[in-house]
């Protein structure tokens, strides 16, 4: 089964910086909003900035290294059957010890900001105690190496890999694991918080609850429902700790986290579908946005009598989860194809069933429906609904398994098409007046794809997992590197 079965634009605005924002920065009026209206079709607005996104798991290795510890990913993968051909995040691209080549890369094609994420056991083995100094040491390294080249270092302090001794502890359904994480943010922001203007908290919050809780295709395995709602809470309180944990830093940085949204459409015209397609929107686009922004889950999921009993809240829990963001993380890829579903499917009320590799549309190498229209729609409406703030498209892209030819070029010719479609309807996002003002592609290189092992390829450099992990820049690197250039897709 397939996981997920089922700027403000000004020139030169302030968020674009590639240094922390001095506290005079911080505190200068918002520079108005560009005149978006003067872009011609398929431009950006000057200031945008391009680059691309990793995440440790997916491309450090180095798992069991200068005292990190063990994280759910490494439980998981190394339990036999969990991943496509039992493969692991042991070596990954060994970034954590190229790294150095792998920013060398980025400037090469001319990425101005760098998204990648800090691996807990990394930082803090058994996540909680005290922090592990060759761990911090590393991101400190990677953090400063980044700054030298001109890249904007754009953190994510959590991309799926929890302590496994947390799990052991009852995991993310146990309340007590968002203060663990509230923790290790203040260890985070100590060691590097005089260097960091962005962070992100969480990445995917939607599908690491539901995938690793209620599916069970990624870790840490369960398949418990309830289990997932709890999940759910415990993150919501997390994010709003450790906004307020993060607010601490020297360099007064700007907050956010990636969330991934994606146009909820009715399997049919029917009433029925549609409302389900809507209770849908709410529970995967709204759930964790909402209460960061509001304090409040939306109303129309869950049964009201309910909702407080299996979310586990308590008076106060509005509070704790509130996080005003300085900005929103977009990941987007596929739309989902929602349905009805009076019988249920353990979550009480919501009634849905739903796909994303469903529709009539040509599909990626690993399934997924391709529907660029959909990065527009789900970017206006999040947009409206969030108001003004800045949004960052902190991952989109798509898996293309081309091989090197005989001259061991990579020539992707559909992932390109696949970009070209894609950010035309981001620009014609800026035009309408959505203000996003950074794009990350996933991914840099291709890497460890979670319960498909390396089985599908996103990079823009290509990874010979055979050989070294010896880099390549395929066609698609290479046109992406004009598309930076020339400020506008091509
Ligand atoms: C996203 C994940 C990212 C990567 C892409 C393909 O959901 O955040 O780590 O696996 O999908």
């Amino acid at each position: 089964m397939q996981r997920r079965d089922l700027l403000r634009l000004a020139a030169g605005f302030a968020g674009a910086s590639l240094l922390p924002r001095s506290r005079a920065l911080a505190e200068a009026p918002a520079a108005e909003g560009p005149v978006v209206a003067t872009l011609s079709e398929g431009e950006f607005p000057k200031g945008f900035l391009w680059g691309s996104a990793t995440a440790a798991y997916q491309v450090e290795g180095a798992w069991n290294v200068d005292g990190r510890g063990e994280s759910i990913w490494d439980r998981f993968a190394h339990t036999p059957g969990k991943v496509k051909n039992d493969a692991n995040g042991d070596l990954a691209c060994d970034s954590y010890h190229r790294y150095r080549e792998d920013i060398a890369l980025m400037r090469r094609l001319g990425m101005k900001t760098s998204r990648f994420s800090i691996a807990w056991p990394r930082v803090q083995p058994s996540g909680r105690g005290a922090a592990n100094e060759k761990g911090l040491d590393y991101y400190k390294r990677v953090t400063d190496s980044l700054l030298k080249a001109n890249i904007r270092p754009f953190p994510t302090l959590y991309h799926w890999d929890l302590p496994q001794a947390l799990e052991d502890a009852g995991g993310w359904p146990n309340r007590d694991t968002a203060s663990r994480f509230a923790d290790y943010a203040q260890i985070v922001v100590d060691a590097l918080g005089d260097r960091i203007g962005q962070w992100s908290i969480f990445n995917e919050p939607k599908t690491f609850t539901h995938v690793g809780y209620w599916e069970g295709t990624h870790a840490p395995g369960r398949t418990d429902p309830l289990a997932m709602l709890r999940a759910t809470h415990t993150v919501n309180l997390a994010q709003g700790m450790a906004f307020r944990v993060l607010k601490t830093a020297r360099a007064k940085p700007e907050i956010g986290s990636a969330f991934d949204v994606a146009p909820m459409n009715p399997a049919s015209d029917s009433d029925a579908d549609k409302a389900a397609a809507l209770r849908y929107y709410k529970f995967l686009n709204l759930w964790f946005l909402d209460p960061a922004l509001s304090g409040r889950y939306p109303d129309g999921v869950l049964p009201p009598s309910q909702a407080a009993d299996l979310l586990g809240l308590r008076d106060g829990d509005d509070a704790l989860m509130r996080a005003p963001f300085d900005f929103v993380g977009i990941n987007y890829y596929s739309p989902w194809i929602v349905r009805d579903a009076p019988e249920g499917n353990g979550v009480p009320g919501l009634n849905t069933m739903a796909d994303w590799a469903a529709g009539p549309d040509e599909k990626a190498d690993n399934g997924w429906d391709i529907y660029p229209r959909g990065f527009y729609e789900i970017l206006k409406d999040i947009s409206t609904h969030i108001g003004a703030l800045p949004i960052e498209i902190t991952e989109n892209g798509a898996a293309y398994n081309v091989m090197p030819d005989e001259h061991g070029h990579v020539h992707d010719r559909k992932r390109i098409v696949w970009l070209q479609k894609h950010l035309a309807e981001l620009s014609r996002a800026i035009r309408d007046g959505v203000p996003v003002r950074a794009y990350h592609c996933w991914s840099l290189l291709d890497n460890f794809e979670w319960a498909e092992g390396y089985t599908q390829r996103f990079g823009l450099v290509y990874v010979d997992f055979k050989n070294r992990q010896q880099r390549t820049v395929k066609d698609s690197g290479k046109w992406y590197a004009k598309v930076i250039a020339a400020n506008r897709v091509i």
